[in-house]
């Protein structure tokens, strides 16, 4: 078969492919995003093709019309190799979450290993078991991106025949960073924690992804998820026990489970709630007697997915925002010049906005114009602020429904934990600001990667502190509650 290379700028990587290859199957692993799984409507894997010759087609013609983008630029999705072609790639370094937050357990002999299987990173930790310390960490992409973003775009990947190779790709992928984490230690894990989404549990676990599709949206609770290194093509691992722990419910995975363990809200008096401003917005209120979760579909805002210039926290992401001296100067990931803003800053923009009496309270722009400058060529649009406005009511809404189920007001609820992927970098008087978390500054705590922690946590015992979480935690659907639509509109409103 005739090959080609591909040079990358500015990486200078040199890739030499068979002819007729998929950028789409080379570069993710380079940086470039596929936000829509490769469907072409979301124009953010576009490449520039500096050297080379890319075929266009019509469909391909059209779309890079759509997005205006210059004669020299490409969808990586919908391009093929068919000679040897230099491209430059934007790069985008994610900032993942590791962890080092002490937290109680009881010694035990050797080390483990935890794994957060989040929808778009991977975080391992090697833990010594007799000190409790990480004694090595690895963090990499969910490779699973080049299908989209979303648990959306993985669950339709999934549907039109990707299941094989996302469960194989995940495999191999944790394989090799436990692998590179095993390289300076003498001895091998009696135990492999994971923790994730339902949607990664079942990819991992090689499930059918169909009930995910469609309403209710339930699976059937397969329980803690049992495996050898045998099975997951571990062969290095030897008498390992590999345990990926199990949902609660829905789209509510053990993420949300190790979340929980994390907070320790399942032994407090008081009345805590846990918020995960991740790809899938979960909510959890309760305490020692009773625990009730949900899941939301705020995500997409927050994540960037459904904002004009919206991205995630990564390299060239406008991260915060702070007014001075009646302008906005924003903070870029990286240092780098501003491509598009991540979830933190919308935040902080829309309370900002709001309070230059810019925009009204149902996020109308005052000026009547289409959409307002934040930073150089990154604008708001009048659409974006109504998506974020979505968002924010349904976590708002979330959580009202939530206190209703536990008769007690959003205002009985003492402390608030925030975690998620920017979560470490939201201002906590601007989140306050948009109304999305009706309460005070004093009782909302960032907490960072939760599910690690709770990972961790896991691999003590024998599963004793999960059990204990899952017979007091039930999952609730939002939708299903009597008054949702009321509440949910009545959220439709920043203050
Ligand atoms: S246009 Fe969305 S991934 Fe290519």
């Amino acid at each position: 078969m005739k090959k080609h290379t591909i040079l990358l700028h500015p990486l200078g990587k040199e890739l030499v492919v068979n002819d007729m290859t998929p950028l789409i199957d080379v570069l993710h692993e380079f940086g470039v995003e596929f936000p829509c799984g490769g469907k072409g409507t979301c124009g953010k894997c576009q490449v520039r093709l500096i050297d080379g010759k890319i075929d266009v087609n019509e469909d391909h013609r059209r779309k890079l019309e759509h997005f205006h983008l210059p004669d020299d630029r490409r969808l990586a999705c919908m391009s093929y190799c068919t000679s040897s072609i230099t491209l430059q790639v934007d790069q985008y370094e994610h900032i993942i979450l590791a962890d080092e937050t002490d937290f109680d357990f009881s010694p035990e002999c050797g080390v483990g290993i935890a794994v957060d299987l989040g929808t778009t990173t991977l975080v391992t930790q090697l833990v010594d078991l007799t000190t409790g310390k990480v004694l090595a960490v690895e963090t990499m992409l969910n490779p699973q991106v080049k299908f989209g973003a979303d648990l959306i775009s993985r669950i339709q990947a999934g549907l039109d025949g990707h299941s094989t190779e996302m469960t194989l790709l995940i495999r191999k992928s944790i394989g090799r960073m436990i692998r590179l984490m095993l390289k300076s230690c003498q001895q091998l894990p009696g135990k492999v924690v994971l923790v994730g989404n339902t949607v990664m549990h079942r990819i991992f676990s090689g499930s059918d992804l169909t009930p995910l599709s469609c309403y209710p949206f339930q699976v059937e609770d397969p329980g803690l998820s049992l495996f050898t290194p045998a099975e997951i093509g571990w062969d290095f691992l030897s008498g390992t026990d590999i345990r990926f722990y199990p949902s609660i419910g829905s789209f509510v995975g053990s993420d949300i489970l190790a979340g929980i363990a994390a907070t320790g809200l399942h032994r407090k008096e008081q009345y805590t709630a846990l918020i995960d401003l991740g790809t899938n917005g979960e909510i959890v209120v309760g305490n020692r007697d009773r625990i009730i979760c949900a899941s939301t579909a705020a995500g997409p805002a927050f994540e960037g997915t459904n904002l004009s210039m919206g991205m995630r926290a990564v390299t060239g992401a406008i991260s915060s925002i702070r007014l001075v001296d009646n302008k906005m100067l924003s903070s870029v990931i990286g240092n780098a010049e501003p491509k598009g803003i991540c979830g933190s800053a919308l935040i902080d923009a829309i309370a900002i906005l709001l309070q230059q009496d810019l925009i009204g309270i149902f996020g109308e722009i005052n000026s009547g114009e289409e959409s307002i400058p934040i930073d150089g060529p990154i604008r708001l649009t009048q659409k974006d602020i109504y998506e974020f406005i979505l968002a924010k009511a349904a976590i708002a809404a979330g959580l009202t429904i939530l206190s209703k189920k536990l008769s007690i007001e959003i205002s009985d609820i003492q402390e608030i934990y925030i975690a998620g992927g920017f979560g470490n970098y939201i201002r906590i008087e601007h989140l306050l600001a948009t109304g999305m978390v009706e309460t005070t500054e004093d009782k909302i705590h960032k907490m960072g990667n939760t599910a690690l922690i709770g990972a961790k946590m896991f691999l003590f015992g024998n599963g004793e502190l999960a059990k204990e979480i899952l017979d007091k935690t039930s999952h609730i659907n939002l939708e299903g509650f009597p008054e949702f639509q009321d509440i949910y509109i009545s959220k439709m409103i920043l203050k």
